[in-house]
């Protein structure tokens, strides 16, 4: 089954309780409902995927039931959990959730529950710290830490630590490399039992996957490093292995870094041509697209929207569907990049932090007839 994207833009869209609200041709692009596979989005508005540093043992809890079932009440249209980690090691602080195994899994479940029920779809992004793992939280300093404080030994591609000072990864050798991808296969099939929709891999932000596919970070010479058809070989078998655990009708997406904003990086012609191959492959149903995080000298130029054109780009070139993220916070330029075709999702993460109900403010300005939950309806009277 190929990946396909689907536009219903005159089906009405799905309130959080089920009902239809029709306002149909004149529904603005951003409240117009998009389906992946089996499952639809009421909107384009998707919540990124945001580390909260607050699960014990990997085990998420109600601080993750409140937080996500709040965005989920706020509209959005799908609801992606933080980076959630295949094994304990692959934490990128010891407050990282995780899904090695099925407590952890029991958990996500409850909360998967809460956000369908609220009428988004529930997605986690799965992923591994690779040599960003064993750091603190970012209030208690962001600083890898120390053995003695409950860090860990980390493990990457090569023996090359992220920050001058730090304790280098240990180099995975190829047995580690396939216990590793089997650990993606192990999680994927613990987020299905417990009832996600989407998973995204999260191969940008310079984690494992992303340190694979640097050249950078990646000095192999085996046949996971060197040119560019072994330096994506560990992402495509975490593809592999993910589906073989994920059904088919259920959507995988992939975060990307598509440039490391760093001489000798990953290039955006690198990425238009491994998403050419991720499109190709059918496995793939959309790229979230971001970039930077795995070099401390990245010089980005920042500013609303700033990401968008490799969205745009990618699109163009490969055909795949996309999502644009990074400084998107206004309601018009949310509607002016899925109207003008430059991206299929908004992913939005700091916005959402600072207003769980932008999606119904939002619909407001851009003037799109949405239902609020029956609980909140008195409120909406602004
Ligand atoms: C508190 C916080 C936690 C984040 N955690 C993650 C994460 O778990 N995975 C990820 O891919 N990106 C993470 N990010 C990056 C965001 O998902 C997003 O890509 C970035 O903040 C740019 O979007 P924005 O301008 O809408 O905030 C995080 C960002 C914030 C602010």
């Amino acid at each position: 089954m190929t990946a396909h994207t689907t536009t219903a833009a005159a089906a009405p869209a799905p309130a959080a309780d089920g009902r239809k609200i029709h306002q149909r041709d004149g529904m603005p692009h951003l409240f117009r409902p998009i389906s992946f596979r089996s499952v639809t989005a009421r909107n384009r508005i998707m919540v990124s995927p945001m580390c909260q540093y607050s699960a014990i043992d990997g085990v998420p809890n109600d601080w993750h039931l409140q937080h996500l079932g709040s965005r989920a009440a706020g509209g959005a249209g799908i609801v992606c959990v933080e980076a959630t980690n295949t094994e304990a090691r692959g934490r990128i602080s010891p407050g990282c959730p995780g899904l090695w195994n099925d407590v952890q899994r029991d958990a996500f479940a409850r909360i998967v529950t809460l956000i369908k029920s609220l009428g988004a779809l529930a997605a986690v992004q799965i992923g591994h710290a690779g040599r960003k793992g064993s750091s603190a939280a970012p209030w208690n300093g962001g600083k890898q830490l120390a053995l003695a404080d409950g860090g860990w030994e980390n493990v990457s591609a090569s023996a090359l630590s992220f920050n001058e000072g730090q304790r280098p990864p240990q180099a995975m050798d190829t047995a580690t490399v396939q216990a590793t991808v089997a650990g993606f296969a192990a999680s994927a099939r613990r987020a299905h039992e417990a009832g996600f929709d989407i998973i995204e891999l999260h191969g940008a932000h310079g984690y494992l996957i992303h340190q694979f596919l640097s050249p950078l970070s990646n000095q192999r010479n085996d046949q996971y490093g060197g040119s560019f058809e072994n330096r994506i070989r560990f992402l495509l078998e975490v593809i592999d292995a993910t589906r073989s655990e994920w059904p088919e009708d259920k959507p995988l997406f992939v975060r990307l870094s598509c440039v490391d904003w760093v001489e000798g990086g990953i290039t955006f012609d690198d990425t238009a041509k491994l998403v050419q191959l991720l499109k190709d492959g059918g496995k793939v149903d959309l790229i979230d697209a971001s970039s930077g995080g795995l070099d401390p000298r990245q010089k980005i130029p920042l500013f609303p929207g700033y990401q968008t054109h490799f969205a745009r780009d990618l699109k163009q070139r490969t055909g795949i569907a996309t999502g644009a993220v990074g400084m998107i916070s206004s309601p018009d330029l949310a509607e002016h990049i899925v109207a003008s075709g430059q991206a299929d999702l908004i992913i939005m993460a700091r916005a959402l932090l600072n207003d769980p109900y932008w999606p119904l403010h939002a619909a407001k300005v851009l003037k799109a007839k949405i239902a609020w939950p029956p609980q909140y309806e008195r409120g909406d009277v602004f």
